[in-house]
């Protein structure tokens, strides 16, 4: 009996080292070749959705910085050719394409053509982020929500990604090793004023880990990531930064200096911010009643927060 208790003493102390020592891997490896797996062959690109404002921007950022070409992917021409020539002045010798295409507007049928019109570049990495809540106020009641803000909000997260990562593996696995960075969040938990949202990040959460047994199974050499982030001062939520809201282009920095150690620990799915991570882990350990609480207290403050900066006016 004492030696089962000894054995299973020293099981739990291995399997808690192990664990420290993939955590401290993940989070303190050396950021800037982070990326070395993806960038080979002739030309690497990055496809970054959603890539004109924001964290999306902060990807494309981040990416160039580790010598890789970017085409962004969003629906305002005049701004991604203001991205574009900004980006090219500071990277001369990489090269910047834009794609012009709005995900709640444009047939479904031009997802295809979109695919097929980078198909002969070396895309190597697909980050999937364009996402969030298309509508102001965003935090409302799944009863005072519009059928067009149900099916906008869906299509906005799940089903764009979904035909675009469709039509995209053809054309990644062609240049595999490659990489599919699917951008989630903590709404996955269930955020209360915001269910079909959270429904959303829900589905990007299984379909990313769906895919990337498949892949394995497959032996397609496509690795998928799921990032996961609380909340983050971008363009669609400017709110004040502190150490739980980074600005959008650190967080970004951060996430992309993380994501070759959490595929080479194995991980599908990734919070590459600390701070994040650590409110998600206590989060977690409270009662349903504590959690409800502080996502009560959380949201009610967002809404004011957003009343504020949208000037929202109060029915
Ligand atoms: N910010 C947060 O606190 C937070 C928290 C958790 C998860 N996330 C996730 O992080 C991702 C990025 O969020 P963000 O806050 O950076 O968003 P953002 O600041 O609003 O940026 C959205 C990007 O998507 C583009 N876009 C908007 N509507 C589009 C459409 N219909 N078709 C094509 N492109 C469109 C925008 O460009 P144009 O307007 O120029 O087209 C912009 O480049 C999302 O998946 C979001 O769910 C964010």
């Amino acid at each position: 009996m004492q030696r089962t208790l000894q054995f299973l003493g020293a099981l739990t102390a291995v399997t808690a080292v192990a664990r420290i020592l993939s955590l401290a891997r993940l989070y303190f490896s050396p950021s800037s070749s982070s990326l070395n797996r993806w960038r080979h062959g002739k030309e690497p690109y990055a496809l970054v959705t959603g890539a004109s404002d924001g964290i999306g921007l902060g990807f494309v950022e981040a990416i160039a910085a580790q010598g890789f070409n970017v085409i962004l992917l969003s629906r305002n021409r005049e701004k991604l050719e203001s991205r574009r020539s900004a980006l090219q002045k500071q990277y001369p010798n990489l090269k910047f394409e834009i794609l012009v295409f709005d995900a709640l507007k444009d047939s479904y049928d031009g997802i295809e053509k979109l695919a097929n019109s980078i198909s002969h570049l070396n895309v190597t990495i697909l980050v999937n982020n364009m996402g969030g809540i298309p509508f102001i106020p965003g935090y409302i009641q799944l009863i005072e929500t519009s059928s067009s803000q149900i099916d906008r909000t869906i299509d906005y997260n799940a089903r764009f990604l979904s035909h675009l990562t469709r039509y995209m593996i053809p054309v990644m696995a062609k240049n595999g090793p490659a990489l599919m960075l699917n951008v989630g969040s903590a709404a996955k938990h269930g955020v209360p004023w915001a269910a079909v949202y959270s429904g959303t990040k829900g589905f990007v959460l299984s379909f990313s880990e769906a895919l990337a047994r498949e892949f394995k199974c497959n032996k397609i050499p496509i690795d998928v990531l799921n990032l996961i982030l609380a909340d983050v001062s971008s363009s669609q939520t400017p709110t004040p930064v502190h150490l739980l809201n980074p600005a959008a282009k650190d967080f970004s920095k951060t996430a992309v200096g993380r994501l070759g150690a959490a595929v080479a620990s194995g991980r599908n799915t990734l919070t590459p911010y600390i701070p994040h991570a650590l409110l998600l882990w206590v989060l977690g350990f409270l009662p349903e009643s504590m959690q409800v609480l502080v996502l009560d207290n959380m949201i009610r403050d967002a809404q004011k927060l957003h009343e504020k900066i949208f000037n929202l006016k109060k029915d």
